[in-house]
């Protein structure tokens, strides 16, 4: 029987409350050096703050206990599109690839971690100055990284809703790069569904399509095909996505359809899937109340989410290439540029 157990505020104000135990970071890479992060500040007046005028990468730092080494996932591909959505809204960053690569690189040996980490990187307009309009501003860059487990609690098998705010346009906003300002259009979809008793929300596009979650690409499987909405259905060109598309096809023989998904869809499919570097791979089995095939994970996303978890720690030989060693003697930060779709 399907059960209805919506969230009271109390559920969800303790789930934010985990949230705030979230560990700050020691440093900031911030105008160009490394500083203490208290000291990393910006006025109130800041553009950015006030307009939304920046975009942002999240990288995530993978600690591999056998090897004593903490490997960064594709941060050249994160940078990448880094530079690209600042390209999106003409924002010319004083930092190129590589360069922000080594800020990284220089940022996550002075906090030492020795476990899983996150890294966000922002490039803001930092004009403290009133008018909007993306001319005549500065751009500041900063990168953080801290501590950081899992984004959704319940990854083996979690409850999303169909939200009722469409993901932004990219007419409206460049939806498939990470602007900062668009990500209010995600926050109302997250505490919607959260508000509501679910772990995350689907966001469907201006046509009705699925878009993909808050923070993270969607896939479906139906009728034994993997489906994922193609880039031109304003998703956020994720990088996990295009990771998950190489690792289905290489070690399951699994070619990923790309094709506009309806919602109906959904609620027939076998298995559900969001996939991105916050939220990894989390096995969507319940929405709108409706079990997704079984109501349990499904086979491939558990083959996935193992295969995922070995490649990102550096244990797969094969995509080693992906994961960039930061306290290795010789360690550049630097992985083999991948081939891009
Ligand atoms: C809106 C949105 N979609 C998708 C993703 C997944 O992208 P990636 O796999 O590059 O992290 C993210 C970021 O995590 C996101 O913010």
């Amino acid at each position: 029987m399907l059960s209805l157990s919506m969230g009271t505020d109390e559920d969800w104000t303790s789930r934010l409350a985990l949230e705030d135990l979230m560990v700050l970071p020691h440093f900031a890479f911030f105008k160009g050096r490394i500083i203490p992060y208290a000291e990393a500040r910006v006025g109130v007046l800041t553009h950015g703050l006030n307009y939304g005028t920046g975009v942002f990468s999240g990288i995530r730092g993978y600690w591999n206990d056998d090897e004593q080494e903490l490997f960064v996932f594709r941060p050249e591909d994160h940078y990448r599109r880094f530079l690209e959505s600042a390209r999106m809204i003409g924002m010319q960053l004083p930092l190129d690839q590589a360069q922000l690569t080594a800020a990284l690189a220089d940022l996550l040996r002075r906090e030492g971690y020795r476990e899983d980490c996150y890294a966000r990187s922002l490039a803001f307009y930092a004009d403290e100055t009133v008018g909007v309009r993306l001319h005549d501003l500065t751009p500041e860059i900063s990168i953080v990284a801290m501590p950081y487990g899992r984004y959704i609690d319940k990854e083996e098998g979690a409850h999303a809703t169909i939200s009722s705010w469409r993901r932004v346009d990219d007419n409206a906003i460049p939806a498939r790069g990470k602007i900062v300002g668009a990500y209010v259009n995600s926050a109302l979809a997250k505490s919607e569904a959260m508000r509501a008793g679910f772990d995350e929300a689907i966001v469907l596009n201006r046509d009705g399509h699925i878009s993909e979650g808050s923070a993270a690409n969607f896939f479906l499987v139906r009728n034994g095909v993997v489906l994922t909405p193609p880039i031109t259905d304003n998703i956020l060109e994720g990088i996990t996505r295009r990771t998950v598309i190489e690792l289905l096809a290489r070690e399951c023989g699994l070619t990923v359809v790309e094709r506009s998904i309806d919602r109906s869809e959904i609620y027939v499919a076998e298995e559900a899937l969001f996939v991105g570097t916050g939220v990894q791979i989390v096995a969507v089995t319940r929405v709108d109340h409706r079990p997704i095939g079984t109501g349990r994970i499904g086979p491939i996303a558990e083959t996935l989410r193992a295969l995922y978890f070995d490649v990102v720690r550096g244990r797969r030989p094969e995509y080693r290439n992906w994961c960039a060693p930061v306290y290795a003697p010789d360690a550049v930060l630097t992985e083999t540029a991948s081939a891009r779709p």
